[in-house]
């Protein structure tokens, strides 16, 4: 993939590589009802530098794989895990979504925030749920329509770039159909698109810059494609966000 090297170092400095923050992961950990006597087994897919591993590693009783298939993300997210003091409840793993390296039956959440869409919601749904104990619990993060009806540009955009978008109604019976039993939605609200991952992302402009003198028309080229999504974002953020689905398996 073209610059993917520089893509990685603009994320890789980022708390999230998504939007997102603390206090939604909190959220669904305690509308998903995660109290537990014994430690709860949880898989992280898709966890980037490992925002939400971190996060719930520091407030539950778990052990917590930690998946990403860039090493570079995984190795920082082990520092970051030393760092906070929860690396003894967190295993690091390499590893393509696609084909997890995992036992049918081994945990009792599986955890992806913004990540699902790498291989689309349906498929990660379906192929993820054999590695869920009876009952366990799913909790995803996914970009959803908040309006029936919205303007053409929006629509046909991400249309374009994700066929998958779709209302929560629309997911919901997806998660449903596929034996799954919603316990909770809610959508992620502005903050958590600007503070926690627009804005420190524009902050890393300059340092990205400095750090890479010599690939400066590459990194305008990255700069400038996140200056589209922003902007996009911005123009319409009353018709998408994503959306954090919380569902138990029941079949
Ligand atoms: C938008 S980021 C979200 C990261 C993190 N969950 C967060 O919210 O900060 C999506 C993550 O999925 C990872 N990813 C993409 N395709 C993958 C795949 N096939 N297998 C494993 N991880 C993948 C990327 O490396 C990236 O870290």
């Amino acid at each position: 993939m073209k610059d993917l090297d520089l893509l990685i170092q603009l994320h890789i400095t980022q708390t999230r590589q998504g939007p997102g923050s603390q206090q939604d992961t909190l959220l669904a950990a305690q509308l998903a009802n995660l109290g537990a006597n014994t430690a709860l087994k949880i898989a992280d897919i898709g966890c980037g530098t490992g925002a939400a591993s971190i996060d719930l590693a520091s407030n539950l009783n778990c052990d917590i794989t930690s998946v990403d298939f860039l090493p570079e993300f995984i190795q920082q997210l082990k520092s970051r895990a030393n760092h906070a003091g929860v690396n003894h409840k967190i295993t690091p793993l390499v590893a393509d979504m696609a084909e997890l390296p995992f036992e049918n039956d081994s945990f009792d959440v599986i955890w992806s925030e913004g990540a699902v869409y790498n291989i689309g919601f349906e498929t990660g749904i379906r192929d993820w749920k054999k590695y869920l104990k009876p009952y366990g619990k799913l909790i995803v993060s996914e970009l959803t329509w908040l309006t029936d009806e919205r303007p053409d540009e929006i629509n046909e955009h991400w249309n374009r770039e994700y066929p998958e978008v779709a209302t929560a109604g629309e997911k919901i019976r997806l998660l449903e159909q596929h034996g799954y039993k919603l316990l909770g939605y809610f959508p992620l609200d502005e903050a958590s698109w600007i503070e926690q991952y627009y804005a420190p992302l524009q902050a890393r402009y300059q340092s990205i810059k400095a750090d890479y003198p010599h690939r400066l028309p590459a990194i305008q080229r990255l700069i400038d494609e996140n200056e589209q999504e922003i902007a996009l974002y911005n123009k319409y953020k009353q018709f998408v966000s994503y959306g954090v689905f919380i569902a138990q398996k029941v079949d």
